[in-house]
């Protein structure tokens, strides 16, 4: 029978296994894989493997009859001694083996580790990031791509919705001509002439209903110019210069503008900390907190308390929006961010203000986080750069 060479031997495993050491029956290093040969060649079972003795080598090892049953075996932890492990980039799974049919050649023991299979706790938070980048990949992915549609679709209505507005202006002023000129007509002409052919045609009923479809008709069309607004600021969040500012201004100045939809509802609590000034587009940034502040005053339904709280954290700051209201359903928390998701009723909410602010909060390298409990309260989360990285390209 043809006898393998220690040197054909290794050539074999290294085509077999990521990493592996051969060691013989008294636990010295026989041969390893390449990339482990600074680390433990001459090296010993007792070196390599602090903890693990000769006894456990012989229990663990498994006996196999052929190559293929390899990959059956369970693989175990074991500990590595600080090169070895360093050597194999954090790959803790080994499985012990010896081949039956290589006894001969091959009197001690098989080590052969595996990359792929690495099931630590190191790499399931590795995976966990991963998953999570993905998912913020694919939301500010979704976002640009809505943004852009957004963009779209308010320069097409704002045209029409413009001379809507205006038409609806003018036509109302003509109405109000009309009707003055029919009331100087019953002064001037007798009313048992007049009067049948105001009746005929409704004239006192259209002229009061005239000022109620006016109004009606105007609120609607405020509401669409509102959307539009929205809608484009939403789609332009990108457009002004990032300068150095301090976020407290842009709180003060905003809870300024909401303090009269507050006053009734909630008391408004200030734990402000000494923050410096961060690169940002400060108008922008006031929207996400009037966004913020406006969401949390409608959580609260009869009367309640909003924190606002901001931190250092290293080079990082931290705004924090709490309200004591009713909470997010969690079946809705994943949802939230999204544009038009909104559980307000019909003409209440568009559901763009939090799907801007996080497009606010992307286009700042920050981000945007949630904790809420249904029937407790709502906690917004901005985490700001007091830096913004520039890309290679500014
Ligand atoms: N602080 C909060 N407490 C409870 N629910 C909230 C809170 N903030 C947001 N939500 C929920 O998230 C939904 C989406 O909020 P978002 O600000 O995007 O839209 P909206 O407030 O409904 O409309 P608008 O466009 O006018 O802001 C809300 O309809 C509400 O259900
Ligand atoms: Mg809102």
């Amino acid at each position: 029978m043809h006898q393998f060479t220690s040197e054909q031997l290794s050539k074999l495993f290294e085509f077999l296994f990521d990493s592996f050491i051969c060691l013989d029956s008294e636990g010295k290093v026989i041969s390893c894989s390449h990339n482990l040969a600074q680390v433990a060649s001459g090296g010993s079972l007792q070196q390599l493997f602090p903890g693990l003795t000769l006894q456990q080598l012989d229990v663990m090892q498994i006996h196999l009859q052929s190559v293929n049953e390899l990959l059956k075996i369970p693989a175990m932890d074991v500990e590595l001694s600080a090169p070895l492990k360093q050597q194999l980039a954090g790959t803790v799974r080994m499985r012990v083996v010896s081949i039956a049919a290589m006894a001969e050649v091959l009197p001690g023991y098989l080590i052969c580790f595996e990359y792929e299979q690495l099931a630590s706790a190191e790499s399931e938070q590795l995976q966990r990031q991963l998953q999570s980048m993905k998912s913020q990949l694919m939301q500010s992915e979704k976002m640009a791509a809505i943004g852009q549609l957004a963009a779209g679709v308010a320069h097409e209505i704002n045209n029409p919705i413009g001379y809507v507005s205006s038409n609806l202006q003018t036509l109302s002023e003509y109405c109000h001509q009309l009707i003055r000129l029919i009331e100087r007509l019953t002064e001037i002409v007798p009313a048992e002439q007049l009067q049948p052919i105001l009746s005929e045609h409704d004239f006192n009923f259209m002229r009061d209903d005239f000022h109620a479809l006016v109004q009606e008709s105007d609120e609607g069309v405020q509401r669409v110019i509102e959307i539009i607004h929205a809608l484009k600021d939403f789609s332009h969040s990108g457009d002004e210069a990032f300068v150095q500012a301090n976020i407290h201004r842009g709180i003060q100045m905003t809870l300024s503008i909401v303090n009269n939809e507050f006053k009734y509802k909630a008391e408004v609590v200030q734990d402000l900390a000494e923050l410096p000034d961060i690169e940002c587009i400060p108008s922008q940034l006031n929207q996400v907190v009037m966004n913020l502040l406006v969401n949390a005053c409608h959580a609260i339904e009869v009367r309640g308390t909003i924190t606002i709280r901001t931190r250092q954290k290293e080079q990082w700051i931290m705004l924090e929006i709490i309200d004591d209201g009713k909470g997010i359903d969690p079946a809705h928390l994943d949802r939230i961010f999204e544009p038009f998701f909104t559980t307000k009723p019909v003409g209440k909410g568009t559901g763009l203000g939090l799907a801007l602010s996080h497009s606010i909060v992307n286009t700042h390298q920050g981000r945007i986080e949630v904790e809420s409990k249904v029937g407790q309260g709502t906690c917004f989360r901005v985490w700001l750069p007091l830096r913004q990285a520039r890309i290679a390209a500014d």
